[in-house]
């Protein structure tokens, strides 16, 4: 077999094997095949798509490409959640020990951010002293010691991942679906799930911008799930405005504190209780929490005894990280500037931009143009407004949260760009578009 071979059949746009398949992704996992023979092919696969097979084969074959994670002797069913990424989105940081303390085990890897979307190891480093590099054997010992455990994505695992997501951020070919639904299922498959509850965002601060592509990611890695043995359900949820108030890194940390204490707010609590609803009934596997509104009340009783809270600090306490701040969350790093941006016009929201309001929380210091660039913990923006409210004028629509004169008026800028106003009511956006499941 020859990698020259594979890709000029790929860009005639005829189907691949499985063995060509695994043939190009091992090779050039081990180095083997060059990086702009990896190029030319994900150009290939770019332009002319793949096949159903060919995608669960590319997922197989980058899952197979380092170790995979076997988490059964910690649990006989392991459950994980992945967001495709969103504004303000900190659902992990509550949905975990919401699980947890229901008595299901939750042992997740996650990223940090890059450009306009945050990372969850990142908000989570606001936290003086959270250590999120935990050796395999840390990793394995809290998860069975306590049932909750978060860490960074392991090298080892789906190193193919690695390679070619690096060079698809710099060859443009991102925003490929079976790329993107490859990515993905193969480091939830090689991080040893057994059933995975995907929330697929839509929306202008989300990689789907219409209903239509996500319906379609969703259901390709649904498809992906049911061939590799995995149950999988996948949420289209929205993201046209931020989640929540909050965006920026402690900022989050607060207000999904304030959720797991029953305070936060509204759209991010029922957002959470579907997430982790959903977690809930593939662990059950029919057997436990059948009932939807059993689930639900049991996770709302989680969060009323302050079990919920008690499961997230003993994660914070455990991986090194300061509870005070969970107890305190004024103790979160501070930034020095608050000021308030204003509606310049009475009337309802008809538009909250969440692509807008993450440039402005990216301005302010609180994202990473790129890699291993610092990111600053107390800045961000917390928006007080979603499409539909009633706002006067003089109204504070955001707070912004600055260490920097100049970052700030960079940040007021993005902001001129993020509300649309109207004189007619305007209904509020829907929490969710669509469940696809592989059951
Ligand atoms: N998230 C991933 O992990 N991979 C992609 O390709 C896109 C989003």
């Amino acid at each position: 077999m020859r990698a020259v071979d594979i890709i000029e059949k790929k860009r005639d746009g005829l189907e691949l094997s499985g063995d060509e398949i695994r043939y190009f992704i091992d090779g050039f996992t081990r180095g083997d095949l060059p990086d702009y023979q990896a190029a030319a092919f994900l150009m290939a696969v770019f332009l002319c798509g793949m096949t159903r097979s060919e995608t669960v084969d590319l997922t197989l074959a980058m899952a197979h490409s380092g170790e995979m994670l076997d988490l059964s002797d910690i649990t006989d069913y392991a459950v994980d959640k992945h967001s495709s990424g969103g504004v303000g989105d900190k659902t992990t940081l509550v949905v975990l020990p919401l699980v947890a303390a229901c008595g299901v085990p939750v042992a997740k890897m996650s990223g940090r951010g890059l450009g306009f979307s945050g990372g969850t190891l990142d908000k989570l480093e606001s936290i003086r002293g959270f250590r999120v590099d935990l050796s395999a054997d840390e990793f394995r010992a809290l998860a069975r010691k306590n049932g909750i455990v978060l860490a960074g994505q392991s090298m080892a695992l789906a190193p193919a991942d690695g390679k070619l997501y690096a060079l698809r951020d710099v060859t443009a070919t991102v925003p490929s679906l079976p790329l993107i639904a490859s990515s993905i299922m193969s480091k939830k498959i090689a991080a040893g799930a057994n059933g995975i509850v995907l929330d697929v965002k839509m929306g202008r601060g989300a990689f789907m911008a219409t209903l239509d592509d996500a319906r379609e990611l969703a259901k390709i890695m649904v498809e992906i799930g049911a061939d590799a043995g995995r149950d999988v359900v996948a949420i289209i949820s929205d993201m046209n405005q931020p989640l929540g108030e909050a965006v920026g890194n402690a900022l989050e940390v607060a207000e999904a504190v304030e959720t797991l204490r029953g305070e936060g707010p509204v759209d991010l609590r029922e957002h959470c209780l579907a997430i982790a609803g959903h977690m809930l009934r593939l662990a059950g596997r029919g057997q436990r929490f059948t009932d939807a509104g059993e689930a639900r009340a049991l996770l709302e009783q989680q969060i009323s005894s302050g079990a919920a809270l008690a499961s997230f600090r003993l994660m914070i306490e455990a991986q090194g990280g300061d509870a005070a701040m969970v107890d305190d969350t004024s103790k979160l790093p501070q930034a020095s500037i608050q000021q308030p941006y204003t509606a310049a016009q009475s009337g309802y929201i008809a538009q909250v931009d969440a692509l807008a309001i993450a440039r402005a929380a990216f301005e302010l210091g609180a994202g990473r143009e790129k890699k291993g660039d610092p990111i600053d913990p107390a800045v961000g923006v917390k928006v007080h407004v979603k499409v539909g409210s009633p706002v006067g004028a003089g109204d504070a629509l955001v707070t912004l949260y600055a260490s920097d004169e100049r970052k700030l008026q960079a940040a007021v800028s993005s902001l001129d760009q993020a509300f649309a106003f109207s004189a007619e009511p305007v209904e509020a956006l829907p929490l969710f578009y669509d469940v696809i499941s592989s059951r």
